[in-house]
């Protein structure tokens, strides 16, 4: 059966002739029902911009898709008639931004741009849309719904705002969710119980959910499998427990040293990657990480590495995986990440 969300050798660039950024080199991944799908890489890598492409709302022109294919239940979307993307956009798949502020409507109460979605989608009465965007707000945990309905996003604190967004993005029941950095704005705690409720949510509806995110720490625990994401390429894919244990890529590496451990002393300096992503307008011959890759040879300089195939849907971009694999962490599994 075909999955929930296929990305296939995506690629899309933005501008031209020299100026040319080639943002997307080709992105696979895929969804299966009711999964969570981590998309973990730096600011620039490429996250936004795949979901995007995906959710069809992605700026053409600037942008150009100049290759791939994305397909929800197999059915090839880019391309397809604007009436479907719409369709499927809120029935089908939603997707949830990183500031939940600037996405409300400030005018507006929260429950009248929940109830918009029941009266103009399903043709529902005023009252009865009320009662329905009163239903999602208590499926998101918020306290006294009944009350909050009527209050406007700015007597909402940030977290809350975070919940009314997800009520939003769920209130056609879509089959799939795109949390894109769904909770950079909120503090540690916060970040947790938001985290908490979109696994809650995804289990209670056997929903596919996509987490994008460009910390390690935050998907942990929620996350069954992770593709890495590099200069708008998927460097690495796994199960989340493997990605920890026994990654392939130095990128992977990288990344895990770059946040905290529970068993970390305290005080003890973190290790971020040096160096920074390349210019998507130049992207360095050979491996694009090769500048900032302390393994780095001849070959790593001349030859893109191809994706390996490391057993067990395990996937890495790098000429040496099989090495880096064969050598694994030291780090605990996810499970002992997260509890300690
Ligand atoms: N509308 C646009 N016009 C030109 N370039 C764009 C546009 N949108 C995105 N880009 C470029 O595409 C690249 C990938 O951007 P994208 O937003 O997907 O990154 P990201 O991985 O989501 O990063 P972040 O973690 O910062 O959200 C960046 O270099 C960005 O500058
Ligand atoms: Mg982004």
């Amino acid at each position: 059966m075909a999955p929930l969300l296929e990305v296939e050798d995506l690629r899309v660039e933005f501008g031209r002739g020299p100026e040319t950024a080639s943002v997307l080199n080709g992105v696979s991944y895929h969804v299966d029902e009711g999964e969570t799908l981590a998309v973990l890489g730096e600011s620039g890598s490429g996250k936004s911009v795949t979901a995007q492409t995906v959710m069809g709302i992605l700026d053409l022109p600037p942008g150009r898709i100049t290759g791939g294919a994305v397909r929800f239940r197999g059915e090839e979307l880019l391309g397809a008639d604007p009436e479907r993307r719409r369709l499927l956009r809120g029935e089908s798949m939603a997707m949830i931004f990183q500031d939940a502020l600037s996405a409300l409507n400030p005018v507006y109460t929260v429950g009248f741009q929940i109830a918009e979605q029941f009266r103009f989608r399903r043709g529902l009465s005023r009252r009865d849309a009320t009662a329905r965007a009163v239903e999602m707000l208590d499926q998101v945990r918020i306290p006294n719904a009944k009350q909050r309905v009527k209050e406007y996003p700015h007597q909402f604190s940030g977290g809350m705002r975070q919940r009314a967004m997800i009520a939003m993005s769920l209130a056609l029941d879509p089959e799939l969710l795109i949390a894109d950095e769904p909770t950079t704005a909120l503090d540690v705690t916060v970040q947790a119980q938001i985290m908490d409720l979109l696994d809650e949510l995804r289990r209670e509806r056997g929903m596919g959910l996509v987490l994008i995110t460009h910390d390690l720490g935050v998907v942990a625990e929620v996350a069954d499998r992770i593709a890495v994401m590099y200069a708008g390429r998927v460097v690495e894919h796994a199960d989340a427990a493997t990605l920890y244990a026994r990654p392939g890529h130095p990128y992977t590496r990288g990344l895990m040293d770059s946040v905290p451990r529970v068993d970390d002393v305290a005080g003890a300096p973190l290790r971020p990657i040096p160096g920074l992503p390349p210019s998507l307008a130049a992207i360095p011959d050979g491996c694009p990480f090769h500048p900032r890759c302390a393994h780095a040879v001849d070959r790593c300089v001349t030859e893109v590495p191809a994706l390996r195939e490391l057993g067990g849907d395990h996937q890495a971009a790098c000429h040496f995986a099989e090495r880096f694999v064969a050598e694994g962490t030291d780090r605990p599994t996810t499970h002992e990440v997260v509890s300690g």
